[in-house]
Order: C-alpha cells, then structure tokens, then sequence
C-alpha cells in the first residue's frame, strides 16, 4: 500500500498565510484608495471652487470683456481651466480649449446657489472635475464662472495603486507556494514520518527508525516515538523469552511426573520403592503448585490487580511470627537462624505481603547455604527509615549475575536451583512487594563467603 504523503497541514498553514496577507493587503489599499484618494480629490475640488469664487467675485465688481479675458489668461498657465457663461450657459471667454463633453456639461448644468456648487465631482468616471460660481450684478444673475480640472492624475495614481496591489498579491501567494513547501518539509514531513512509523507499530511492525536529530518539540516527539518504538520490541522479545522460559519451567517436572508416574505403576515393585516415587511425584507437583501460584502472582502484578493491604504493625513481634514459621526448616538442615529487632518499630505495611518477601528471602539463605551455618535476620532503624537485613554465609552470588537475580526466571546455576524447585521468581517478587510499599532491596554478596539481602522501608512512626 502507498502511504499517503500529501501534506495536508502545510496547505491550511500556507492558505491561512495567504489570506492574512490578501486580507491586510485589501484592507490597505481600501484605506488608501478610498481615504487619501478622496481626501485629496475633495481638497482640490475646495479648492477649484474658492479659485471660481474669487474669479466671481472679481466678475460681480467688473462684469466686462476686458476682466473676464484678463481671468482667461491667468488661468491660461495654470493646471486648471476656467469658463466664463452668461445667464444662459453660453460661452463668452475660456482659457484653453473647451472639449465637447465640457460643454456639454456646462450647458446642461442646472442654475447654481450663490455661493457655488461642485458640477461634475466623479472624478473616477469623468475625465474632470467641474466646479460652477454664479455672477450676480445687482442681484441679477449675468453669467456663471466654471472652473475645470483634469483628473488624469488622480486617476493615475489610482491605477499605479492597483498595479501594486495586484503585484503585492501576486507576490504574496508565491510566498505562499514557498512557504507551504518550506513548511511541508520541515513541519508536515516530520509529522508524516512519525505518522507512518506509529502506524506500522500498530501493525506489530517495530523496526522503526525516525530521524532524531532536531533539538525542538518535534525532534523531542520523534525520540520519544522511537524509544516507545524500542521499549515495544524490547517487550515483544521479553515476552517471548519469558514464554519460552515458562514453557520449559513447565515441562521438566511435568516429565518427572510422567516418568515417576510411569515407574510407579509398574507391578512388581515394592511398596517402600512405590512410596518413594509417589513422594518424588508429590514433590515434583507441590513444586509445580508453588510455580504457579509464583507466576500467578507476577500476573496479578502486571495488571494491576495486586493489592497492598496496609496496616499499622508491630515490625519486631512479626519478624519473630516469620522466623517461628521456618524455623523447622533450618533445623532440618542444620542452619541456625537467629533475629536482631529492637522493640517498638511501627510501620504501616501490608504484614501478609510483606512476610512473602521475608519467606522468599530465607527460602534462599536456607537453599543456598550448607549445614552448620549462621542466618541473621538483622533490623534496625535510622532516619525514620527501617533497614531490613537477612545476612547468610552460604555459597554466595557471583558479581557478573548479581546485577540480574531480581529479573524474572534468572537463577545463577539452573541446576543447582532447580534441585530445590526453584524457579528464578521469588527475589523478583520480592522485589516488586518491597517497591510497593515504596521501599527498595539490593544484594551484597561474596562467592564463598555469603550473601546480604537488604530492604529499606521508609515511613517509620
Ligand atoms: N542468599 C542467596 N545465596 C546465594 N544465591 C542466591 C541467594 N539468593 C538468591 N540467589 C541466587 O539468585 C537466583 C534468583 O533467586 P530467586 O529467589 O529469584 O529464584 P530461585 O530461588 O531460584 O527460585 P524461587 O522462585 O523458588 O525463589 C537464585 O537462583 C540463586 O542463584
Ligand atoms: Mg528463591
């Protein structure tokens, strides 16, 4: 299947880009097409009509041939054209040319007020501006003085106005083509990459690979997708492991049973013999028993569903409790356990949890010490933190395997262990109980010499 790679992102990025500009843009050139066009269209109309004005006001005084033809030439030089009517708009005196439409105009142009009017103001559409100021001779209308300007120039800059804006908005969307480029490379693709990658994850695909080389929020993305990416395959192939090594654990006693079981059916045996298989059997199975219930305990962790009960305990009298449980044990086996508590250690702590770790912990100094040893279950407090200690001098934890004994199915010598049915889980167990609590556990040890579980437990009353 081909992965989509249109850049969705950059074009909303790029298009919301483009109308901003277009927006601001418009919004400029309103202003400036509307407000300082007009204003200075309006500024020079006032201005063409004072001019009229003061011509007729000259005329009003002197309302002959010889003025109006003296005004004609003054206006003659100027940018603006002046046209002198009588009463009836007829033209007596102009300073240029009069083109047809002007005339027009002025022949059309209805009777004026006293003090002027603007006859013509579109100067968008019409190519002037005509301004128109009556003469009145005692107090009778004798003509009228029109004064004209072109608006070329207005209209020119109107147009050089729309050049540019057309140039800016033509501009503008070019920007808009490099930017959505430039964002779909450096924003979208990124984004895109990790969108694939996180796809082929939920496929069960972990061998992602994303570029992590960006120190922003999206390099930091990328690492963290990668180490999840990472963190997943490392699961996959804990899990598998975990599965194969269960698997086994499973089926070497189940063969013991099958085998025993087997031998023990057989006719011509005796009872004594018959008996000591079926112990083997019975053996093999409480291992079995003890394996499961171990594991079942690790899947209840996993979940979530394994609950620490807490309760405010008498630490001392409970060690003691633990101790008086295995103590046959150690007899048997010539070991001899002594404990180390001073009174008075409230703690608050699940006590049934917290006894499986204890068992776990003197399960392994009694397996992995020989007879005649000392064991010290050793408690002290400092710094409101209580230090659990369980010293033995048995046979001791090599350095390169001390590191991994709290991972789950590790055992140091297989055989060794699983002569005494063990099955790796119980330090990590323990491990997972005591962290619970907000504790932690560490192992000291010397081959040869012995080994040292400690817990440390905070929160003491
Ligand atoms: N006190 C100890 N002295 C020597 N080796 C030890 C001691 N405690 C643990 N170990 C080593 O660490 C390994 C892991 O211990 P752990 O208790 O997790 O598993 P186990 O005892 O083999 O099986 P089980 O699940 O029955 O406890 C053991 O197999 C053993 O090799
Ligand atoms: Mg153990």
């Amino acid at each position: 299947m081909r992965i989509k790679r249109k850049s969705k992102l950059a074009t909303k990025l790029g298009l919301f880009f483009l109308i901003s500009i277009l927006l601001l843009e418009g919004i400029l050139f309103m202003v400036l097409y509307f407000g300082f066009l007009n204003e200075r269209i309006m500024a020079e109309t006032d201005a063409l009509l004072a001019r009229g004005n003061s011509h007729r006001d000259v005329l009003a005084k002197h309302f002959n041939r010889e003025t109006m033809e003296h005004v004609a030439l003054m206006e003659s030089e100027a940018e603006t054209q002046v046209v002198i009517t009588n009463e009836k708009n007829t033209i007596l005196v102009h300073s240029n040319k009069v083109m047809p439409t002007i005339e027009e105009k002025i022949a059309s142009s209805n009777p004026l007020p006293v003090t002027g009017a603007i006859v013509e103001g579109d100067w968008g559409e019409e190519p002037f501006v005509t301004t128109g100021s009556p003469i009145f001779v005692d107090d009778e209308l004798v003509g009228n003085v029109y004064m004209i300007l072109d608006t070329q120039g207005i209209r020119d800059v109107r147009d050089h106005l729309t050049t540019q804006f057309l140039i800016i908005s033509g501009l503008a969307l070019f920007l808009t083509i490099i930017t959505i480029i430039y964002l779909s490379r450096i924003i979208t693709r990124p984004l895109i990459d990790m969108k694939i990658a996180t796809q082929k994850m939920s496929t069960g695909n972990h061998d992602v690979s994303l570029k992590v080389d960006r120190n922003d929020e999206l390099g930091e993305l990328a690492k963290a997708i990668q180490s999840l990416s990472d963190d997943l395959l490392r699961l996959k192939n804990d899990r598998s492991d975990f599965l194969a090594n269960i698997a086994h654990e499973l089926r070497t006693p189940l063969t013991y049973l099958n085998g025993y079981a087997d031998i023990a059916q057989r006719e011509a045996l005796s009872l004594d013999e018959r008996n000591t298989y079926l112990a083997v059997i019975k053996e093999e199975s409480e291992n079995l028993t003890s394996l499961v219930r171990d594991l079942f305990d690790m899947a209840q962790m996993d979940q979530q569903g394994f609950s620490i009960d807490r309760e405010s305990v008498d630490l001392c009298p409970l060690i003691h409790q633990i101790r008086e449980k295995v103590k046959p044990a150690f007899d048997r086996k010539g070991i001899d356990l002594k404990v180390s508590c001073q009174n008075d250690i409230r703690l608050t702590i699940d006590p049934a949890r917290f006894s499986q770790v204890m068992l776990n912990l003197l399960d392994n100094a009694l397996h992995y010490s020989e007879q005649g040893k000392h064991v010290l279950i050793d408690v002290s407090v400092s710094q409101k933190t209580v230090i659990i200690k369980v010293v033995d001098e048995g046979e001791g934890i090599p350095v390169k395997d001390l590191p991994f004994i709290f991972e789950r199915l590790y055992r140091v010598d297989k055989s060794r262990s699983r002569k005494y049915g063990g099955s790796g889980l119980g330090l990590a167990i323990a491990k997972e109980i005591v962290e619970r609590h907000g504790g932690s556990i560490s192992a000291n040890s010397e081959e040869g010499k012995g080994t040292t579980m400690t817990i440390a437990l905070a929160g003491v009353e």
